[in-house]
């Protein structure tokens, strides 16, 4: 008896904390706490700090988010200004199944700028997967 009633107590919690996450959408999970950075970070430093915990240090992707890498994200397809919308608003879920990405918090415009910058020049570099 005693058991059943602990196991009611954990479904309660778990239901209260899925529904404070807003209902059944899943969200990547932010990092809990942010690296400061500097003013002038450079885009590496930026990508590291903000973006990696999801799309990976070496931005190939992670449990939380899709690789950086990805035919996707070529520039023809999302354009930097798609980069701005997402880190600054967040993005719905629609291409992977990861959860919504939430905007990323604590990030200057120019801090944005380079971390687009070193994305692109990463992508050039590394090139595309399908
Ligand atoms: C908390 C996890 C998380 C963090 C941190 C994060 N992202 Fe994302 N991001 C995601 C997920 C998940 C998606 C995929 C959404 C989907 O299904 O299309 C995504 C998608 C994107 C997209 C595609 C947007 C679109 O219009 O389809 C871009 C661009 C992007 N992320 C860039 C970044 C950059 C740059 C950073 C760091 C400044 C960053 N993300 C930080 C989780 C994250």
């Amino acid at each position: 008896m005693k058991t059943t009633v602990t196991h009611a107590g954990l479904v309660a919690v778990v239901t209260l904390v899925l529904s404070a996450c807003g209902g059944d959408d899943p969200v990547a999970a932010p990092p809990d706490s942010l690296v400061p950075l500097a003013a002038d970070a450079d885009g590496a430093t930026v990508y590291q700090a903000r973006c990696a915990s999801c799309h990976g240090e070496d931005l190939r992707g992670t449990d939380k988010g899709p690789s950086q890498l990805s035919i996707v994200y070529e520039p023809n397809h999302h354009g930097d200004d798609s980069y701005r919308s997402a880190i600054s608003n967040g993005t719905a879920q629609h291409h992977w199944s990861f959860g919504n990405m939430p905007a990323v918090e604590d990030i200057t415009d120019d801090q944005i700028e380079h971390v687009i910058t070193y994305i692109r020049t990463q992508q050039q570099k590394l090139g595309f997967e399908q």
